[in-house]
Order: C-alpha cells, then structure tokens, then sequence
C-alpha cells in the first residue's frame, strides 16, 4: 500500500575519516525538494576529518569511540542508540571503516546502504584499488548496496564505472573512482528515500527507469 510520506527520509552518515561522500549527501540534502535529510553524522574516530566539515555545515555530529567499548556489542549498542534517539529512518555508512555486528545490522535491514569502491562483488574488503590492477580488469568503479551481515555483500542498488587505463595505480584510480561515488551516493540515496529503489527480497526493484547516466558512467 502506498504511503503518504508526510516528511523527509531522516538519515544518519557513519563516517570514520575525510567524510568526501557525507559531503556529498549533505550537499545534495540542502534542496529541499530532496526526498532526505541528513540529521546526523557520527563518527568511530574522533579525528575523523569529516566531523568538522558536517559541523561546518551545521549538521549535528556524534563521536563514539569504538576504542571506548569492551566489545563490538557495546559500541553497537551506543551507536544504535544515537540513532533511535535522533529518529532516524535510514543509515548511510560512507567510509566506516567498521564491521557492525549482526545483531545491529538486523535491527536496521533494509534501512541501511554502505558505499564500496569496487564493482561488487568484485574485490571485497580493503585496497580495492589495488586488488583490481592485480585482476587486470577494464572496468573498476563503485557499489551501493544494502547492508547484509556479510561485509561487502548485500543487494545492489547502483553502480558506476570507469575505465581502467594503462599506467593506472592505486592512486590514480582511487582519484577516478571517489569522483563517481560523490556522483552515485546522492542519487542512490535519493532513489531509496523517494521509494523508488525498493528492496524485495535479496534483490533491489527500481520503480521507474532512471538516467542511464546516473547509474552507469563510462
Ligand atoms: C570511499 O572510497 C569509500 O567507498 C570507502 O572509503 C572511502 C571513504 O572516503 N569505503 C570503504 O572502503 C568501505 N569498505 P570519504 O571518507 O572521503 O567518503
């Protein structure tokens, strides 16, 4: 049954560093025609650049310190806590760099999305960049998807790529790859809080056909 959606998607951004991606959600939520809000942004590490830059921009911040907690249950426990008490709808991991507990991650299944700098389910887990020269792919870029228990699985949502060139290193592609993640994570985002990316089951139903652009770029 449809539903009238009397406000914006509240949404919270889990950030452990630079917080480039937050950035970009937080840019895009500042129209107001936008389906989401971000209402708060927390970080694992308290040096995280990305804390200042959302205070900056007078978005509510939280730091909690997983290094504050006798285990991954206790720090789960305060964060889902954080977030239950800013009533927040959806959760947005964009570079935290944390395993979250399958207790936490049930609690909020289907209201969860991560960003990952590969084309899942290629190249899981860290350096990403580097795992995909080794592979000796074409085709790199970045995944949105909901967040299951397994790291770096869950079902898709979007993705973008970018070619692989010769001379690429690490750098070079990470440089490429960030720039569709900046691009990606808000139209993702603005595809689930509008309710037209719809989990179903273990696979994402897109409601109507968006952009070819925004899904895909080469
Ligand atoms: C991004 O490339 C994001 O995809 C990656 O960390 C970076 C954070 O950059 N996330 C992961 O690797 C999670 N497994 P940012 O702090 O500038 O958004």
């Amino acid at each position: 049954m449809a539903t009238v959606r009397s406000r914006r998607t509240r949404v919270a951004v889990l950030i452990s560093g630079r917080g480039s991606n937050m950035v970009a959600l937080l840019e895009a939520a500042r129209d107001p025609a936008y389906p989401a809000e971000i209402v708060l942004v927390v970080s694992n590490r308290p040096e995280a650049a990305g804390l200042a830059r959302a205070a900056a921009s007078g978005i509510p911040t939280r730091t909690i310190d997983h290094k504050a907690f006798a285990d991954r249950a206790a720090f789960d426990a305060a964060l889902d806590a954080a977030l239950r008490g800013a009533d927040v709808d959806l959760v947005c991991l964009a570079g935290f760099m944390r395993i979250l507990t399958p207790d936490f991650v049930a609690s909020w299944a289907g209201r969860m999305l991560n960003i990952h700098p590969s084309l899942l389910p290629l190249f899981k887990g860290t350096h990403t960049h580097r795992q995909a020269l080794e592979a000796g792919v074409r085709l790199h870029g970045c995944t949105v998807h909901f967040v299951v228990p397994e790291l770096d699985a869950g079902p898709i949502v979007a993705q973008a790529a970018i070619p692989v060139r010769q001379g690429d290193d690490p750098d070079s592609l990470a440089d490429r790859v960030i720039v569709q993640e900046r691009r990606l994570y808000p139209e993702v985002l603005a595809l689930v809080a509008g309710g037209r990316a719809r989990l179903e089951g273990d696979r994402v139903e897109i409601a109507d056909a968006a952009p070819d652009g925004v899904l895909f770029s080469l």
